[in-house]
């Protein structure tokens, strides 16, 4: 909780996560690929752009809630699919989830999460899935767990036919094996040493894990599969080879096969430009995410918010348009929403958040997501978000 009360923007959480996890796994969050050009592209695009506020209007307190495809939110704002959640602290997945629910918002669960959808079952609603699948019988399989777990909506990321080329993981041995089993521990010992307390919490919840997988009656179930995400356990986690040959060599003809058989929404992530949005139209899809993976897969792909412009005048009218990539700020949103997103999706801060303090961490994180757009808004003489379009920002935003 101490740590918790820490956390005043992202920044304090990357810092708060940098002191509490071995090197191998902060950098697993915080690199990108290659020369991270397009990573720090991401958040300088946001950083360029000015308000162009309106002053004496009123005193009225801005309200942020808002719809994505027929989904109700506290703010526009997600939490992306992450791999190897179950790495940065215990609460895992899980914690995730129910940090989400509590701010009413909506958190996506990765295929390569560590946790499988049944794991999040019971857990209280709306819930969605992002798919990376080998092949249409594996993402067949997928898709019908993830139905019958309760999932309702279906991201299909499309920007990792392989996966990139992430230097800093290659450097630390994380490429050749993200699974922390005794063998990486014992290579890996230096690091884990210097921060005990991760080393404890994550020795325990293995344990627990164990422990529980061996009663008799317990969680059983047959993960041989090799489409299938792990069995519920934060330190025996999938490699990201394995992520990657999981990684979705999709083509658009496979998305339309995907919309036949998922009937709540479905969003592709990882668009960049108009004509892939419109291609993702074509297909049925009801939103797309302008995303490239946190820079995370082509280094030199544009940011995100450079090429919002052009994907909302391509297909606005059309589909639903997300985006992610360097959000910051509270302000953040602000800008993109004004720039013609219905919503965005953080990845890295609610991960630095939940290194730092478990899903507290995250609770912290997302209560000042809100309540600094709203102080934006309220600064700006803005009352809601469907106000919110190009004129409250400079011209040209660029
Ligand atoms: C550690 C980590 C793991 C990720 N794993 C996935 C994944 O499994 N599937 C996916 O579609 N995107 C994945 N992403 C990308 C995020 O969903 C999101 O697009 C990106 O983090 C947004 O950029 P930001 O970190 O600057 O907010 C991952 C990102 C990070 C940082």
């Amino acid at each position: 909780v101490a740590s918790a009360n820490r956390i005043h923007n992202v920044a304090d959480a990357r810092r708060l996560a940098r002191r509490s996890l071995p090197r191998v796994v902060f950098d697993y969050v915080d690199g990108a690929a290659e020369d991270e050009l397009t990573m720090v592209e991401n958040e300088r695009a946001f950083q360029e752009v000015r308000f162009r506020p309106r002053m004496a209007v009123t005193t009225r307190q801005p309200t942020v809630d808002t719809t994505v495809v027929s989904t109700a939110l506290s703010m526009p704002l997600f939490l992306a699919p992450a791999g190897l959640v179950g790495l940065l602290h215990p609460d895992g997945a899980a914690g995730v989830a129910r940090a989400a629910k509590r701010a009413g918002i909506v958190s996506i669960l990765s295929t390569v999460a560590g946790v499988a959808p049944e794991d999040l079952a019971s857990h209280p609603g709306p819930r969605w899935f992002q798919l990376y699948a080998a092949d249409r019988t594996a993402a067949e399989e997928l898709m019908l767990r993830a139905a019958a777990s309760g999932f309702d909506g279906l991201v299909v990321t499309v920007d990792t036919p392989e996966l990139g080329k992430r230097e800093r993981d290659i450097r630390n041995g994380m490429a050749r094996s993200l699974q922390l089993d005794a063998r990486s521990v014992v290579r890996l010992g230096p690091q884990v040493a210097v921060r005990p307390l991760w080393a404890i919490r994550m020795l325990r919840t293995s344990l627990d894990t164990m422990r529980r997988t061996q009663t008799p009656g317990g969680v059983a179930r047959n993960d041989d599969t090799s489409s299938a995400p792990p069995r519920s356990s934060s330190i025996a986690s999938p490699s990201e080879v394995a992520a990657a040959k999981l990684a979705s060599p999709f083509t658009w003809e496979d998305i339309a096969w995907v919309r036949q058989h998922w009937s709540g929404p479905l969003l592709i992530k990882g668009v960049l430009s108009g004509d892939d949005a419109n291609r993702a139209a074509d297909a049925g899809a009801d939103a797309v995410i302008v995303s490239n993976h946190g820079g995370r897969q082509l280094d030199g792909a544009p940011a995100t918010l450079r090429v919002l412009p052009e994907v909302v005048s391509a297909a606005g009218d059309r589909i639903e348009i997300l985006v992610d990539g360097g959000v910051r700020r509270g302000g953040d949103i602000v800008k993109a929403v004004a720039l013609g997103a219905r919503a965005v999706l953080i990845g890295r801060p609610y991960l630095y958040a939940l290194a730092a303090a478990g899903e507290e961490g995250i609770d912290r994180l997302l209560e000042v997501f809100r309540v600094d757009m709203a102080r934006t808004m309220a600064l700006m003489g803005c009352h809601s978000v469907s106000e919110l379009d190009r004129s409250w920002l400079q011209s040209p935003p660029f």
